[in-house]
């Protein structure tokens, strides 16, 4: 190997590192919360809302062509949910608009992720991945009351 390229290749890992190592410091510097992948369980496929206490919520969604189970959730201003979600037959998107929540539903997977909804208001759930021709009409909706 020409010295030249030792010296540009050996430039270019010490950049990614660099790279890799600022994400991670702007992620514990900013308290930025990461979806969690946990390990696939038949109980996560069960769409479903269950209170914890007054301020927390699990809410297991599960996407679908086209829309979600539970489509609709009510929660009270001030509640911390966590979002497990999983995708019944083919890779969907969930984005929260308004929020940071933004995953992937994918099948024989389950992405958790937690918010606090401190503002009243409805916030509407998108597909935000191509997932056939009904794509565009999936939707959901939280609203915080
Ligand atoms: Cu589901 Cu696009």
């Amino acid at each position: 190997m020409d010295k030249f390229e030792k010296i540009t290749l050996s430039m270019a890992m010490v950049l990614v590192v660099i790279f890799i190592a600022s994400i991670l410091f702007a992620k514990d510097v900013s308290g930025i919360d990461l979806p969690d992948c946990i390990p696939y369980d038949a109980k996560y496929a069960t769409p479903k809302v269950e209170q914890l206490d007054d301020s927390t919520v699990q809410a297991f969604y599960v996407a679908k062509m086209w829309g979600y189970e539970p489509s609709v959730i009510e929660i009270n201003r001030g509640t911390t949910v966590d979002f497990y979600l999983s995708s019944k037959d083919v890779v969907h998107g969930f984005k929260v608009e308004g929020t940071n929540i933004n995953l992937m539903a994918i099948p024989g997977n389950v992405n958790k992720f937690t918010h606090h909804f401190d503002k009243k208001g409805v916030y509407d759930i998108v597909c935000h991945e191509y997932c056939g021709v009904f794509h565009q009409n999936m939707m959901g909706q939280i609203i915080v009351r």
